[in-house]
């Protein structure tokens, strides 16, 4: 999709005229450092080249009027600057109007509406941030469309995250709408979310690539069980507390972690703890392997990942233990395990690239088999974070 097309598209949808600009902002994709974000450990994202796409006008009252090209049907949402409630019948509008709401709550108050045209090409549902990036574009739009000239992208996927918490009631961490701010052609971004002191590593693979695996299932009630993640680790942190002083999970290493992991009351809870304070320190140990060129540890280290989020924070499923088990099987596969959030979605898998074929259709084989439904594959370069369109 091209800043042309965008406009084209926008004109016949929301009429012509008026100073049209064109935004994109990608999804992204976690190589390791899963349910670290809010513990206060690393991450280690890269953004997409799939993404949302967004056109925009200014208005001159106060109406605001959404067009979704992914959800046609539904034709012309039409809401105001002065009706940003969430709501159920608001769909995916909940998003972009949180960002106006959370920038009006920071002193960066819009005075007249806009028309907004988006259209995305990331898998629905498939769990790699398409309401991250979502944020994000509305951040960028608004910050252009209106001279918010101090915000910084950073700034962005601030507010991107602490709508996404206040507005839409999911309380996620810093992780997805960073990535799709800061995102870098061929790099994912090694962050420290306790500081938001990052880095960029240049994602050399050598002779293998990135292969995404959609299970295409999405089990319900996935962010109130996200939540419970969440408050079992702010538990086990809590008990951690009387014991040594740490302000997060990120804080300790493995032998620390399992010096005091007794002090954590609840059996449940300290399993958590122990993916979290695992995680964090294989994401450190993965970045230091791919900066060494040692594909093989950091494919180890991701099926390491992959156990521990399966066995200690069980926020994985059977169709995605089915998809990494059958990875395994594939010869050229170096690593396999699940990415986001859990309960479905996507896997992220290190595929030799003569064995991409193989693993697409063997597994792609296997699945339909096994689960009923057939999954999809992507293979994927780690893309820009969002950016105004020339
Ligand atoms: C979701 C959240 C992120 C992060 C991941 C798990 O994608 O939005 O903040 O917590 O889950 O790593």
């Amino acid at each position: 999709m091209d800043s042309i097309h965008l406009k084209e598209q926008f004109e016949e949808k929301l009429g012509a005229g008026g100073d049209i600009r064109t935004y994109f902002a990608p999804g992204r994709v976690n190589l390791i450092g899963e349910h670290t974000d809010y513990n206060g450990g690393h991450v280690f994202p890269c953004a997409l080249t799939l993404g949302i796409y967004g056109a925009a006008r200014r208005r001159e009252d106060r109406v605001i009027r959404f067009f979704s090209g992914n959800f046609t049907k539904a034709g012309i949402v039409e809401t105001s600057l002065d009706d940003l409630v969430p709501s159920k019948e608001a769909g995916w509008t909940n998003y972009p109007k949180g960002i106006v709401w959370t920038l009006k709550k920071r002193g960066f108050e819009i005075e007249t509406g806009f028309d907004f045209m988006i259209w995305g090409n990331i898998p629905n549902g498939s769990g790699l941030s398409s309401s991250a990036a979502l944020e994000v574009l509305t951040g960028l739009m608004l910050k252009d469309l209106y001279g918010f000239d101090s915000l910084t992208m950073q700034d962005l996927a601030v507010i991107g995250q602490y709508s996404e918490n206040n507005y839409n009631g999911m309380n996620c961490g810093i992780m997805d709408q960073f990535a799709s701010a800061m995102g870098k052609e061929n790099c994912a971004i090694f962050l420290d979310t306790a500081t938001l002191a990052y880095e960029y590593a240049p994602i050399i693979l050598k002779d293998a690539r990135i292969v995404i695996t959609n299970s295409k299932v999405k089990h319900s009630l996935v962010s109130s069980a996200y939540n419970d993640r969440r408050r079992e680790c702010e538990e086990a942190l809590s008990d951690l507390q009387k014991v040594v002083k740490i302000n997060s999970l990120g804080d300790l290493n493995e032998e620390e972690f399992e010096a005091h992991k007794d002090a954590v009351q609840s059996d449940v809870c300290r399993r958590r703890a122990k993916h979290a304070v695992y995680e964090n320190q294989r994401t450190i140990h993965a970045v230091d392997a791919l900066k060494a060129g040692n594909i093989e540890e950091f494919g180890r280290l991701i099926d390491a990942s992959h156990v521990s989020l399966r066995d200690d924070y069980e926020v994985s499923c059977p169709e995605i233990d089915t998809l990494v088990d059958l990875a395994h099987e594939i010869p050229g596969t170096i690593g396999s395990r699940i990415t986001g959030g859990g309960f479905g979605g996507c896997t992220v898998s290190i595929v030799k690239n003569e064995s991409i074929p193989e693993f697409i259709e063997k597994v792609g084989a296997a699945y339909k088999e096994k689960v009923g439904h057939e999954a999809e594959f992507y293979v994927v370069d780690a893309g820009e974070g969002a950016h105004i369109l020339a």
